[in-house]
């Protein structure tokens, strides 16, 4: 079989790379290890885990919100099978979706482990040990990431559970502990603590969510508290034992100190996740690597001609936007275009209650850069919508350069945060400035005037404030 490109992995990165090059022209194909496509972010990641916050979200709703605005629907209760359902129906039609898309654009897909036999040799082995040679002009790796392992601590996916086991336990811990404050314990810890389960975060550094916005952590880490979080901020684990049907979590402060320990019903493994390149045979063929990643060129382009990679395999953040615009980047380079991925404009959003958003620099990083720059500041408590939803936690936060007033970043905590950034995104990609958006007409009552009221606040002219 002789194809144009043949693409290893169909997660985010993957996938949309392959749909984009067969749009082009090219005769694809994509080989997968898993029965389904999609990879971590549709199977294990994003998808699932956003499927449980929101049905979660909507029981601590029904438990602590609804009364306030008038509607008795009694104390919910939880059926815990029909919510993991909800989940699993959701991973099933989204994969389900990736499947039809790959074949109503005519890419082939091979499923089995990959590897790469030589520059334009790609073999895959099936299950049951059967190979298929693919010749090709040109590979993409794009085999995502795995789970980070505490040294020491088996993961069982039971008791000790990385995000995977955590997105399907079968019931409610009585006590979670969470070891590590990023984006997956913060989410996952927060579908548990909404069911009903003590969650203690246990963090090496002294601070949560490490690379936001350091006002904006410091203000979440409260609202977490008042939810019921607890944290032990500048804390390592040394140990995790099997006691009972749970376990015992031993901690020290990172700075050395008296170990303590905590009881735990699961302990949730959130440390970070890494690049992962096993079976490809990289080493074989010769591709360069630092620290686990696949390195790369501004085009992509590994160092082996004809090899190419993107998404968690490389550098960068491991965020499904950003392998997905990768693979729309790589796919157009290899047809000849200028596809193009603008790192400074790469939003992250964390799915809490409320959530946070970003887009482009922090104040430490324009600090950090020696960058003058104004901030203007807009509170969801004087905003008209946010009243009306009883969602006036948080605020918005914009950043623009003090001399030519172009907005560097954009960081919001509160609900749906994760919408409200996309008109900062676009603002950000065409060079806009705190006047553009400050300028921009928003409709009224929305959230998204807090917005344009932050923009107004770096002239120090929010009108509501
Ligand atoms: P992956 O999605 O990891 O896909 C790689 C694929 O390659 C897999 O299907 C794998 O089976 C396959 N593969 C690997 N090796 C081979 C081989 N040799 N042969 C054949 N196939 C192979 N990001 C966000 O932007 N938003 C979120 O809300 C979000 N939530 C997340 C929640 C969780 C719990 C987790 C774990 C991650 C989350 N992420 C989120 C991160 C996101 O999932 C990743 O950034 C994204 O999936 C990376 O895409 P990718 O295409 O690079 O790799
Ligand atoms: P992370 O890198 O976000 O956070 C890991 C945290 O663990 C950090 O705060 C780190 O300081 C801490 N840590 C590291 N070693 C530790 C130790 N030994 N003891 C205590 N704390 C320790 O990683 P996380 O949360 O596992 O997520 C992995 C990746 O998945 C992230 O890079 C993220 O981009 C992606 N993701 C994105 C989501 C989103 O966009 N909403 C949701 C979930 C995951």
């Amino acid at each position: 079989m002789s194809y144009d490109l043949v693409v290893i992995g169909t997660g985010p990165g993957g996938y949309v790379c392959a749909i984009r090059a067969a749009q082009l022209g090219m005769k694809v194909a994509v080989v997968e290890k898993w029965k389904t496509f999609g990879g971590t972010c549709l199977n294990v990641g994003c998808i699932p885990s956003k499927a449980l916050l929101h049905a979660s979200e909507m029981f601590a709703q029904a438990a602590h919100d609804l009364p306030s605005l008038g509607v008795i629907v009694g104390a919910p209760t939880l059926d815990m099978p029909a919510m993991m359902k909800h989940k699993d129906d959701t991973v099933a039609a989204n994969v389900n979706g990736v499947a039809f898309l790959l074949k109503k654009n005519k890419v082939d897909t091979h499923i089995g482990v990959g590897a790469i036999a030589a520059p334009g040799k790609v073999v895959v082995t099936a299950d049951d040990g059967k190979t298929t040679e693919l010749e090709t002009k040109n590979i993409v790796i794009a085999t995502g990431s795995e789970v980070t392992p505490l040294p020491g601590v088996t993961i069982d996916e039971k008791i000790v559970v990385s995000s995977t086991g955590a997105l399907k336990l079968d019931k409610v811990p009585g006590r979670l502990v969470v070891v590590g404050a990023g984006v997956i314990g913060l989410e996952l810890g927060s579908v548990y603590r909404r069911l009903g389960a003590e969650v203690t975060v246990v963090e090496f550094l002294d601070r949560i969510l490490p690379g936001m916005d350091t006002e904006i952590a410091r203000q979440f880490q409260r609202m977490l508290e008042k939810q019921g979080f607890n944290f032990q901020l500048a804390h390592k684990v040394s140990k995790v034992e099997a006691a009972g049907a749970g376990a015992v979590v031993t901690i020290e402060p990172a700075a050395g100190g008296d170990a303590k320990t905590l009881e735990a019903d699961v302990v949730l493994v959130a440390i970070g996740r890494r690049p992962y390149t096993q079976g490809l045979g990289l080493e074989a063929v010769g591709v360069a690597m630092e620290r686990g990643r696949v390195v790369i060129d501004d085009h992509f382009a590994t160092n082996v001609p004809g090899v190419y990679a993107i998404g968690d395999v490389v550098r960068g953040p491991m965020l499904a936007h950003k392998a997905e615009d990768e693979g729309i980047a790589v796919a157009e380079i290899l047809a000849g275009q200028h596809g193009h991925v603008n790192y400074n404009v790469i939003p992250g959003v964390v799915y809490t209650e409320p959530e946070i958003a970003a887009v482009g620099k922090t104040e430490e990083d324009l600090t950090a850069a020696g960058v003058v720059y104004k901030v203007g500041k807009f509170p969801f408590t004087a905003n008209g919508r946010a009243r009306a939803m009883r969602a006036t936690d948080g605020f918005v936060k914009v950043l623009a350069d003090a001399a030519t007033d172009r907005v560097l970043g954009v960081h919001i905590v509160g609900r749906g945060a994760g919408e409200l950034i996309a008109e900062a995104a676009v603002l950000m990609e065409f060079g806009g400035s705190s006047e553009d958006l400050a300028r921009t007409c928003h409709a009224h009552p929305t959230m998204s005037e807090a917005v344009k009221e932050a923009a107004l606040a770096v002239e120090k002219r929010a009108i509501h404030m």
